[in-house]
């Protein structure tokens, strides 16, 4: 009976798994600020994988994390980079696995910015316009590499627009951009730096991602990346802004993807570990939350456990 009345419902069907590739065998390099997230290497990383993919979760999103750094992240768009391995094994062992990788270039840069940066007397600056080619590259190789559903992270202005260009360019015009279209400059991805080990080491990501304060102007950019060309729009961190998912969701009619980012995860784990919380309510409340604002598309860590929770078992 309450099922027949139930107004969400959340499905396994609707996550996506983060993972994070590094280069190695056997490797699965705990991060202690994520309990049961790993830096996995690319055979751990399809174990992983296929673990959630049996449990019902039909995507995966990959972030590397290269062995070099370099002022050019030429690890994000080396053919053989750590992301483009793992991607070509997940494809070859698990092709039913849909394959969404971040594109971002902030984990592949010795500074750990998200873009080029020039630095002067007066500081440092991102150089807007030249990151795109690069943003471009690397969506490109990770397509060629086998990827099915490309998401810009950087928040560049335009870049949507460029990836598409570039992508349509070489043939791939059927390959879908789900645009990290609302992020925000939040202290909820903490505990993310720690595991992609992209912490600026200058300054800081206020220039190029929103102010927590502005919704209008969240609404704008999903505008903005929406004529650029996203085929699926997202909202970042999710939790603590689901009034931004319930207006992007109103105001486009996109497929709309919530990130339950990683301090998200975070403090559930560590509230579960010290007896203070239900982790597996705690968790499923706060995903149907944002189906119930209108996500269609949860990210989250907990991908995996979930779709056990939601089977039963
Ligand atoms: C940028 C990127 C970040 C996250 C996803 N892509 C970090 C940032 O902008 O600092 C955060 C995800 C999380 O906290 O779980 N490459």
């Amino acid at each position: 009976m309450r099922q027949l009345v139930r107004e969400t419902q959340l499905n396994a069907g609707q996550l996506v798994l983060p993972l994070f590739a590094r280069s190695g065998r056997k490797l699965r390099h705990p991060i202690a600020a994520m309990p049961g997230v790993f830096q996995l290497s690319p055979d751990e990383l399809v174990r992983e994988a296929a673990r959630a993919h049996e449990a019902g979760v039909p995507a995966v999103l990959i972030f590397g994390i290269p062995d070099r750094k370099d002022a050019r992240a030429s690890g994000a768009y080396a053919a053989n980079g750590i992301v483009q391995q793992a991607v070509r094994l997940l494809k070859k062992e698990l092709p039913q696995l849909l394959v969404v990788t971040d594109i971002c270039l902030c984990e592949y840069m010795e500074h750990g910015h998200c873009g080029l940066v020039q630095r002067d007397k007066d500081g440092a600056r991102i150089l807007n316009d030249p990151t795109l080619k690069l943003l471009a590259r690397t969506a490109a190789s990770h397509v060629q590499a086998g990827a099915d559903i490309i998401a810009p992270s950087d928040m560049m202005d335009g870049r949507v627009r460029a990836i598409r260009e570039e992508l349509d360019r070489l043939g791939f015009t059927e390959i879908p951009i789900m645009a990290y279209a609302a992020k925000f400059a939040s202290a909820f991805y903490g505990p993310f730096r720690e595991a992609a080990e992209s912490t600026p080491k200058f300054g800081d990501r206020r220039s190029y991602q929103m102010d927590p304060a502005n919704a209008a102007e969240a609404l704008r950019e999903v505008a903005l990346d929406i004529q650029e060309g996203a085929d699926i729009v997202m909202v970042k961190p999710a939790l603590a802004y689901l009034d931004i998912v319930q207006r992007v969701k109103e105001e486009f009619g996109y497929p709309t993807a919530a990130y339950a980012v990683s301090a998200e995860y975070s403090m559930v784990k560590a509230a579960a570990a010290n007896g203070w919380i239900d982790e597996r309510a705690v968790t499923l409340e706060s995903l149907l939350s944002m189906r119930r604002a209108g996500a269609d598309i949860i990210i989250t860590y907990a991908a995996a456990d979930v779709a056990r929770w939601l089977k039963g078992s």
